[in-house]
């Protein structure tokens, strides 16, 4: 089966398995699921599977869908968090039902997981239950540093790599364990799904800092407002100049641009060499696996991922 028809399996699956006899619930999840998003992780998933010659695709799905509903799950609990009012361009959940239910949805994807990895080997469980357990000690570690004005750029790095790569790494590692892949294919993979996920975050952050929330589907120009992401971390945990939360909060970017200064620039330039440096090094450890469309594949989104406008 093709890539395509993989993922709309799995967009099909996502929307099944979170069906609930509490409408609020249903509809909670199938919110932000239905709404799409970029499906990078079941890709990973699916196309690390298919870059160890894996045989059977529809083995891989489940573990797709799986990766997907955590990483939805953590985006709504993060919305929470962050008071994001924006995501996949629909209101998120708790703009719309509510803290509470946001939080009670996040709960119900995370457990619809157990539930559909429970006939799972315990390998493969310990693999996603990690990477979920990891991710959050990277919002975790996230909060507090905001919260103490302590973001200084080596916390920064464990937190990218805790909230993001951590389960960019479970995906590939989850695909290659279900074919079977040898020790050395599994090791490149999640090397290069880490660089991945370090790239991926560096670029998500720069998008915070000059993307709109209408092109973003989400809300712009949070991370400074509440103390965190990348330029705040190139400023060492200070959150540059009085009143630029406040015009971040709003949008309003060109004021943003006058106020930060040379700062905004440098998070920005140097931001995206890092992306671009973690890209390449994404790239490199793919060396190691089989020439196929599916490597082929991983490369294009190694580069896509440091380059993304959205
Ligand atoms: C958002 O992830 C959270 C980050 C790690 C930056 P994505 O940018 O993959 O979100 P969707 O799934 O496309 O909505
Ligand atoms: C990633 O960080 C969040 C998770 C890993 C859950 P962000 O807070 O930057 O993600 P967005 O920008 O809200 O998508
Ligand atoms: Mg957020
Ligand atoms: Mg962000």
């Amino acid at each position: 089966m093709a890539l395509d028809d993989l993922l709309k399996a799995v967009d099909e699956r996502l929307l099944s398995v979170t069906q609930s006899a509490v409408p609020v619930l249903q509809d909670a999840s199938n919110h932000l699921l239905a709404a799409g998003g970029k499906r990078l992780r079941p890709r990973l998933v699916l196309l690390a599977h298919a870059a160890v010659n894996g045989q059977t695709p529809d083995d891989a799905i489940p573990l797709a869908v799986g990766v997907e509903l955590i990483h939805t799950a953590t985006l709504v609990h993060d919305d929470i968090n962050d008071h994001g009012t924006m995501r996949r361009g629909r209101e998120t959940v708790n703009a719309r039902w509510g803290g509470t239910v946001a939080l009670l949805t996040g709960d119900f994807m995370f457990t619809k997981v157990y539930q559909m990895m429970a006939t799972y080997p315990r390998e493969i469980n310990a693999i996603l239950a990690e990477a979920t357990a990891t991710l959050v000690e990277g919002e975790t570690l996230q909060i507090l540093a905001a919260k103490q004005g302590a973001l200084d750029r080596e916390t920064y790095m464990e937190i990218i790599a805790k909230k993001t790569a951590a389960l960019f790494v479970a995906a590939v590692e989850l695909g290659a364990t279900i074919a079977h892949a040898p020790a050395e294919w599994t090791a490149a993979l999640k090397a290069y799904a880490f660089n991945l996920g370090l790239a991926f975050q560096i670029a998500d952050d720069i998008l915070d800092l000059i993307g709109d929330t209408t092109t973003l589907g989400k809300n712009a120009g949070i991370d400074v407002a509440q103390g965190r992401g990348l330029a705040v971390a190139m400023q060492g945990g200070h959150t540059p100049g009085n009143g630029i939360a406040v015009e971040l909060a709003n949008d309003d970017f060109s004021a943003l641009a006058e106020g930060f200064g040379d700062s905004l620039q440098e998070a920005v330039t140097k931001g995206r060499a890092k992306a671009r440096e973690y890209a390449d090094l994404a790239v490199q450890s793919l060396d190691v696996l089989p020439a196929s469309p599916a490597r082929d594949e991983l490369r294009d989104l190694a580069y896509q991922a440091a380059n993304r406008d959205h």
